[in-house]
């Protein structure tokens, strides 16, 4: 086991919510109108899933141990886009956040800002898993000896460990009014 392999699994959950929101966006079209139950879910599932679980080990542990290598200026180009597209979902997340917000206050026009931010989630996310997977990850493990790639491993369960934790306390903090 390798850390390329806890994120292509985590890849693999990703993919199977894009297809939810997919569906999602889908029938929204028809209708009009939005599920804000759904939207709430899916911005909580990028927000510390995503994001905070995923990305943050991307970013955290794989990209910062490949910053102190000698990358090709091919690998440190690709390595650059994924740290852009992962800020690009970030705002993706917040705008399709705050639009949810103005829908429940009554803003029937927010209705197409959640379908833009979900329709470039959809959009951002298939590519960008694609260049991880296939043309990133393998490269990147060239890189390491077997005790670094062994090292990220353990700091990839170190990382995950905390999460649950963090999330909830979060919350608490955040009715606490902190
Ligand atoms: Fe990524
Ligand atoms: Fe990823």
């Amino acid at each position: 086991m390798e850390i390329i392999h806890v994120l292509m699994a985590e890849h693999r959950v990703i993919e199977r919510m894009v297809a939810l929101m997919k569906k999602e966006l889908g029938s929204e079209a028809l209708s009009s109108t939005v599920n804000p139950a759904f939207i709430y879910t899916a911005v909580d599932f990028f927000k510390n899933y995503a994001d905070t679980t995923h990305h943050g080990k991307e970013e955290g542990i794989l990209f910062k141990s490949l910053e102190a290598k000698p990358l090709s200026p091919e690998h440190k180009s690709i390595m650059d886009q994924l740290v852009r597209e992962h800020k690009i979902a970030r705002v993706e997340v917040a705008g399709l956040l705050e639009a949810a917000q103005r829908y429940e206050r009554g803003d029937l026009d927010s209705v197409a800002h959640i379908s833009a931010h979900l329709k470039r989630l959809i959009d951002l996310y298939p590519p960008h898993i694609e260049l991880e997977d296939k043309h990133f990850f393998g490269a990147a493990m060239g890189y390491f000896t077997p005790e670094e790639r062994k090292q990220m491993l353990d700091d990839c369960y170190d990382h995950d460990a905390d999460m649950a934790h963090k999330k909830y306390v979060d919350m608490v903090l955040k009715y606490e009014g902190q």
